[in-house]
This record gives C-alpha cells, structure tokens and sequence, in this order.
C-alpha cells in the first residue's frame, strides 16, 4: 500500500491545478498526440520534436508504397482496422461539432489528423484489384522488442485480404472512414472528397461483397483486434455513412436491416463495435423505432449505469483501458441528445453524463490526476509507449518517459478509481489511436455547449507551442513522488500478448 499513499500525497500536491475544465486545451493537446503517432516520412510543419521519419520502406515486401498512417499505440504495428476506426470516428466528430473544434482552433489539425490516415488507407487498395492491405507489421515479431520507431531495424511485412480470403470488418470500416471522410472534406476540399467517396464505393462494395472475418482470414490478425461480434456492424456503419454521403436510400435500407436485432447495452461505440453509432445516426435522422431505442438507452445509462466510487462510468470492459470506456459512453449518448430542446430531460442528463466524464479524465477524480498526458503536473508521466519512454525495454531506465507524448489519454484507473504511473501495467497505462477519439468528441461538444472554462496560466513548465527543451521540462517533486511509485510496485503481470 505504500505506494497508494505516496500517489496520494502527489496528489494532494497538484489537486489546484488539477480538474481543469479547460476542454479547448485538452483539445488541442489531443491533435498532438495523433501527430507523434505518425509513421512514414514528416513534414517539415511537425511539432514533434523528439519524433522523426520511420517506416520507409512500409509495403516494400509486396511492392507498394504503404508508408505513412499512424501506429497503432504503445507498440509499432499500423493495425488498419481500429486506424479506420479512429478516422471515422474523428470525422464523424468533425461533421457534428465543428463549430466546437473550431472555437478551440482546432479545425485545421482534426483535418490534417484525418487526412493523414486516409492519404495512408488510400494507398491500401489499388482501384481495380482486388487485393486490400489491412496491416503494416507482425504483431507477434513486433511485441518481442522494444525500440522508438524510428529505430526499427526488424521485419514489418504487408498483410491483405482479397476475394478468397476477405476481411469483411476491416475493409468495411476503411470504407465508414472514407465516406465519413468525404464528408469532412466536402467543401474545403471537394477533389479530395470524391476521391475518397469513389474509393468508400469500391471498399464497400468488397466487404459487401466477399464477407468473411477478417481475422480468419489473416490469422495475424486475432491476437490483437479480432472483432469478437462479428461483421455486420461494420457493414451497416459503412451504408449509414455511405448515406449520409450520397443520400441514396438503398444503404440507409441496408443498414437498418443489419442493426434491426442488435440490442443497446451498457457499452458504448469502440473499435469493434459499431451498432450504437449506426443506431444513434438512424435515432438523428428522427427514424421513430431507432428515436425510442436511443431514449430509452440514455435514460437507462445516466439514471441506471454503474460508476467507480469516484464518479468514472464502467461496464463489463472497464478493466482495460477504463477511460475510453467511459468516454466511448459519454459520446454515444451526446450525438442525439445534443439536438433535441434545449433544457429538455434528456439532453441535461446527456450533457451531465458526458461533462463528468470529461472532468474525471481532466482531474476530478479521487487521485486528482489528469489522465491526458502532458496536460497537468499530476498527468501521467510513464504512460506504456514505445517511442516515448526512450527506454531500451519495457522496465528499464528511464522508469519515467523520457519524452511527454502530449495529448495522449491514458488507459485509466481501475473500478475502485485506483491507478498507477506505472509503464509495465499497459492495460492502465497504454495509449491508443481509437483511446482518445470519443474523448475528443465531448471535448468538442462541451466547448460548444458554452462549458468551456480556460485554465490559468499553468504553473508547471509545459508549453509546447514554444519548441524549446519540451522533453526536459520537469517538476523535481512530482517526478521523485513518481519514480518512488513505479519502483514500488513490483507484481504487474507483464503478458503483453494482447496489447
Ligand atoms: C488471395 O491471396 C492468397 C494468398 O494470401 C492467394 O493464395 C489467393 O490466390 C489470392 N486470391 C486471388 C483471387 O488472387
Ligand atoms: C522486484 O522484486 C524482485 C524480487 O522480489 C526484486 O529482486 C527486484 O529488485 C524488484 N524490482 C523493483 C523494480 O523493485
């Protein structure tokens, strides 16, 4: 327990500053962590500076140019499924607070964010054929080392599905992420959002057409994002976002028949699971059976849910990556409920569920660490990341990060609202592509909502807006309290086999 105690006391130290309400900030941090999880070649505008080029010769094996797209979390594999995820959840945020994104001055890094992923996706699939990469590096090889990815020196092979081996989840979310993306660019960019719509046609059409699960047929795959409920969710997110696009009727058909059964529980939309969002989309298009279903549901979460003694919402898959579990809620409920009266019932209790998740993540919680990495002098310091912790394997020196990934969201605290800056423990402390798009999303809509409120200058040395010495920047008696923690605990399982 001593360690628990020594948390505490920093706790107490920095709870002043912690439980910031400063949504834009966190915001704007969040833009740089999609930023410092690039891979392929930088452009001279990076902000990172402890990062640099990496992954050149991505698809170099099978031929083609499959550099760029962004690595998947604390490990150095572009997982193309929760990839696809993030960007159409990202762009799905974009279309519906973009006055929010843009208050926080934010719109153009939520596009170059997208557009990153999808220059990426796009390179995935040559128009015509029929072969679709879905993965950058072997999970399995990858997991045996530990290095900055600018460092890489093993194999990273290309993976793809084709007609007699399809992926049905994975070449249906790139399609979601593309129209959902042709979306985004529509009128800032209108020759880049046709490309991208021709190419979300020719992506779905495969997934329609050739179904399968893409972790059978990719083996490599199942050990990292098999989709566990099958298929037919990515089929029906792909037609909702291909009718939002296009307007034609026949997807819209399409992606009611394939959610008609599906039953709204206590978990929130996440990288394998897309019924919630397709349902709440059909509840936005005021479709009357979808309108009851998505009420119901939000009646049910903020008045029945279940909360950690501290506040942080939790369902059945709270133990691992506990705040994107809250978060992944917290925007699932907002999309709706965020058009209907002002004051009416159910868009207050939305509104309430999604600002206290918000703030728990952002510091009101009972350790009063802010769970956004560089955000706080209590944010985490250790978080499970690769290039970050300049480390030459997982538990060695230096025990805390030597860079700040800023922006990143942590995996969060157990049930009982305990957590440990502890890099071993990823499934506390991993950060991940698809971790921070629902927390992204209520960022941007708490700020349209007005709730909005600006941190005074902080007193901890953080800026990375001036890009000087970021990464040494140091509180001397956080980092002691810190390092005290990590060398206390001693009994974290360190399987990282689904990492
Ligand atoms: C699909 O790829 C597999 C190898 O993974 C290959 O054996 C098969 O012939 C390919 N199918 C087509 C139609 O090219
Ligand atoms: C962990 O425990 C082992 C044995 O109990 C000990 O040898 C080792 O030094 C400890 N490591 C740390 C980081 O405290």
């Amino acid at each position: 327990m001593k360690f628990l105690s020594i948390l505490t006391v920093a706790a107490a130290a920095s709870s002043a500053l912690a439980a910031s309400q400063d949504y834009a900030r966190h915001l704007e941090l969040n833009f740089l962590f999609y930023e410092a999880q690039r891979s392929g070649p930088l452009p001279a505008t990076n902000r990172i500076p402890w990062r640099g080029d990496s992954g050149l010769n991505h698809g170099a094996d099978v031929g083609v140019d499959l550099t760029g797209g962004y690595y998947d979390a604390g490990d150095n594999v572009k997982f193309n499924f929760p990839q696809a995820f993030s960007m159409t959840a990202l762009s799905w945020m974009g279309i519906e607070f973009a006055s929010g994104v843009e208050m926080a001055g934010q719109t153009q890094y939520l596009k170059d964010t997208v557009k990153w992923g999808c220059d990426y996706l796009l390179k995935c699939h040559e128009k015509g054929t029929d072969v679709f990469y879905m993965q950058v590096g072997d999970g399995d090889i990858d997991h045996q080392y530990w290095k900055a990815v600018e460092d890489i020196d093993y194999p990273t092979p290309a993976f793809f599905v084709n007609s007699t081996n399809p992926g049905t989840e994975v070449t249906g979310e790139t399609a979601a992420a593309f129209a959902a993306a042709s979306i985004l660019f529509k009128e800032s960019d209108p020759d880049y959002s046709s490309t991208l719509l021709d190419q979300a046609l020719e992506w779905y059409e495969f997934a329609d057409k050739y179904q399968a699960d893409y972790s059978v047929s990719v083996p490599k795959a199942a050990n990292y994002y098999k989709s566990w409920n099958g298929y037919n969710d990515e089929l029906a997110w792909a037609a909702i976002w291909l009718y939002r696009a296009l307007g034609d009727e026949s997807y819209l058909q399409k992606a009611m028949s394939l959610v008609s059964d599906y039953q709204l529980n206590e978990v929130g939309i996440d990288w394998d699971s897309k019924y919630q969002g397709v349902i709440v989309i059909l509840a936005q298009l005021g479709i009357d059976e979808y309108v009851q279903k998505v009420e119901n549901w939000v009646r049910e979460i903020c008045t029945n849910g279940k909360f950690s003694p501290g506040g942080m919402y939790i369902n059945r898959d709270s133990e691992w990556g506990s705040l994107r579990r809250a978060t992944s809620m917290a925007a699932s409920l907002i999309y709706y409920t965020k058009n209907l009266p002002e004051g009416s019932e159910l868009r207050e209790l939305a509104k309430t569920f999604a600002k206290s998740q918000a703030d728990y993540v952002q510091g009101n919680n009972p350790l009063g660490v802010d769970f956004i990495v560089g955000a706080d002098a209590s944010s985490p310091r250790s978080v499970h990341h690769r290039s970050a912790s300049g480390a030459s394997c997982m538990e060695c020196e230096p025990t805390v990060n030597e860079h700040i990934i800023y922006g990143a969201l942590a995996g969060g605290p157990d049930v009982n609202d305990q957590w440990l800056d502890y890099r071993p423990d990823y499934q506390k402390n991993e950060i991940a592509l698809d971790y921070n798009v629902c927390y992204a999303a209520v960022c941007a809509y708490l700020i349209e909502e007005g709730l909005n409120i600006e941190d005074p200058i902080p007193v901890w040395e953080f800026d990375y807006r001036i890009n000087t010495d970021v990464d040494s920047s140091d509180d001397e008696e956080i980092e002691v309290d810190i390092s005290q923690v990590t060398e206390a605990d001693n009994d974290s399982s360190c399987d990282e086999d689904d990492e």
